[in-house]
């Protein structure tokens, strides 16, 4: 009360005296009319400023928005009212700033406004995680309504009328881009669309093997790992597997191995990772198919004696299998084959078959074959005998062979004449290359083995051109234990 006597005693001063008088009782009594108070955007209101007080001049007015001073001096004032211009108004006269009339409110009313989408937490989402979306708007009056859409590839999809969206485990089909839109019985507000991108650890792991089909040992391989991860795989890691446990073979979406080899071969499989986790693929083989390696040939008895069964059996590494063994004899010169099958059987075998026999493995990458073994018949007392060639006459410087089978291991020849027994050689047979007079004489073979000893006889004689003598040739054989 003490402010507004002075007030009015400053009005008095200055104003008049009649101003004073009016204005004694009810101060400058200011007061501001908003018509109408409660507007929407756009519609245009009045502001007046109004005193009981009969002023004498029109003064200049002072006007105040939310206590701030505002720029125009009229006491009307009209504007087209935005959202900016709601607030609190009030107005002074002139020089009596400090004695405002009592504010009076505008309330602009308006469509939602800055409609946006804020996603809690923000940052990665993970699939299985939760996440709030959250519709805000600026309106007055506040909104009524908020309706969320998902985006979808014709027409967006109605997805729930409520302000706050919370979708509890999400899964990877819950990615895409998300609005709302809010209404407040004024307009509507759209907001921009917000995406959201579900990661998650590598799914669907699968290696494969290029070319598909049969490898072969030399050829190029590539192994290659595939996934569905978000983000994209980071690193993919090759394993192969090994007895117990398995080896790493290196990383890379694909591996290559030239010069593949059969140990190359086996399970092999990848592990795909990302920020979020790591899952391997099952296993896929690599097959290396090869040619025979390593054919040996073995004889499964050690002493064999003639009549008995022998059989040889065949081995060899090959992938795919070995698909036929062959069997064969060394002769003088080359070979003879004798049967197929991993393994060779002789139900009653003779002396004859003595020899070296060797097999060959062969599948549809080729053929190798073992060195040979030995097959040493073991026969009971057997006569050797003694074949001379050429046959007949012996002509004086001409060419003899003598001999001995059946074929053994050790031969002693000896000779006899009429100074005495000479041992002349040792070998299967004895070779004369320029046939003397005293090369003559009779000639044993005797031939060894763990049966005992044996002996063939024959006599060679020379011709006798000088005496025209009639020329004999005997032959004589005979069988000693
Ligand atoms: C929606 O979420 C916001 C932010 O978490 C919160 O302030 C608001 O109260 C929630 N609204 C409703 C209707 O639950
Ligand atoms: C392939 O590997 C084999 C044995 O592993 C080797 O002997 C050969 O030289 C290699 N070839 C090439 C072209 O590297
Ligand atoms: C060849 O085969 C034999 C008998 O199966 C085996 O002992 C040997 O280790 C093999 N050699 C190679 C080089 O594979
Ligand atoms: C084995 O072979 C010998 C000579 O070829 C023959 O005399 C004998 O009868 C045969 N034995 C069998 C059981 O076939
Ligand atoms: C053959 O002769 C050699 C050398 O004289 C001897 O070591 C070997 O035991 C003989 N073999 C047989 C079966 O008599
Ligand atoms: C003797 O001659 C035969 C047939 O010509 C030959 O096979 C053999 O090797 C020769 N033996 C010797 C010891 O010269
Ligand atoms: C008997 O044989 C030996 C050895 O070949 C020979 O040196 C000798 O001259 C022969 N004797 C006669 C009488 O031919
Ligand atoms: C074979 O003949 C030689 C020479 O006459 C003789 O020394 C040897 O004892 C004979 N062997 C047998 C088994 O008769």
């Amino acid at each position: 009360m003490k402010t507004l006597q002075q007030g009015t005693a400053m009005v008095c001063k200055t104003s008049g005296v009649i101003l004073a008088f009016l204005c004694v009782s009810g101060v400058v009594d200011l007061q501001v009319s908003v018509d109408p108070d409660t507007v929407t955007e756009g519609q245009s209101v009045t502001l007046t400023c109004r005193t009981t007080c009969t002023l004498s001049k029109t003064p200049a007015f002072i006007w105040y928005k939310n206590n701030q001073r505002l720029s125009f001096t009229s006491q009307q004032h009209q504007i087209t009212a935005s959202s900016g211009d709601a607030g609190r108004y009030s107005c002074a006269i002139q020089g009596y700033g400090i004695l405002p009339s009592p504010a009076v409110t505008l309330s602009v009313q308006y469509a939602p406004k800055h409609t946006s989408v804020t996603v809690s937490p923000s940052g990665e989402i993970e699939e299985d995680s939760s996440v709030t979306l959250t519709c805000s708007s600026d309106a007055n009056p506040p909104v009524q309504r908020y309706t969320w859409f998902k985006k979808t590839g014709a027409q967006p999809l109605w997805i729930a009328s409520r302000q706050n969206y919370s979708i509890n485990k999400i899964k990877i089909s819950d990615s895409g881009e998300y609005y709302c839109q809010t209404w407040n019985g004024i307009g509507t507000g759209t907001s921009p669309p917000k995406r959201l991108d579900v990661q998650y650890p590598p799914k669907h792991v699968k290696g494969s093997v290029s070319p598909s089909g049969e490898i072969e040992e030399g050829s190029s391989v590539t192994l290659t790992c595939s996934s569905d991860a978000n983000p994209p795989v980071q690193r993919y890691t090759w394993f192969k597997k090994t007895g117990s446990g398995s080896s790493e073979r290196g990383t890379g979406e694909s591996r290559t191995i030239t010069n593949i080899s059969s140990e190359d071969s086996g399970q092999y499989y990848c592990e795909a990772q990302n920020q979020h986790g790591a899952l391997s693929s099952t296993a896929v083989t690599v097959d290396v198919h090869y040619s025979p390696k390593n054919t040996s040939a073995s004889v499964g008895t050690s002493i064999i004696q003639e009549g008995s069964s022998v059989t040889l059996t065949c081995s060899s590494d090959a992938n795919p299998p070995v698909q036929r063994y062959t069997w064969f004899k060394k002769t003088g010169s080359g070979s003879s084959e004798r049967g197929t099958g991993e393994s060779y059987t002789f139900t009653n075998i003779s002396s004859e078959d003595s020899g070296q026999y060797y097999c060959e493995a062969q599948n549809q990458h080729g053929a190798l074959s073992s060195t040979a073994v030995t097959v040493d018949v073991h026969y009971p007392p057997k006569s050797p005998s003694l074949s001379v060639s050429p046959s007949g006459e012996i002509e004086e410087g001409s060419s003899v062979t003598l001999t001995c089978n059946p074929p053994v291991q050790n031969y002693t020849w000896f000779k006899k004449n009429e100074s005495g027994v000479w041992l002349t050689g040792s070998g299967q047979s004895l070779n004369f290359s320029n046939f003397r007079s005293w090369n003559s004489g009779l000639y044993y073979c005797e031939t060894e083995n763990t049966h005992g000893t044996h002996n063939a006889t024959t006599k060679l004689i020379m011709k006798d051109r000088r005496r025209e003598e009639h020329q004999e040739r005997e032959r004589e054989e005979q069988t000693h234990r």
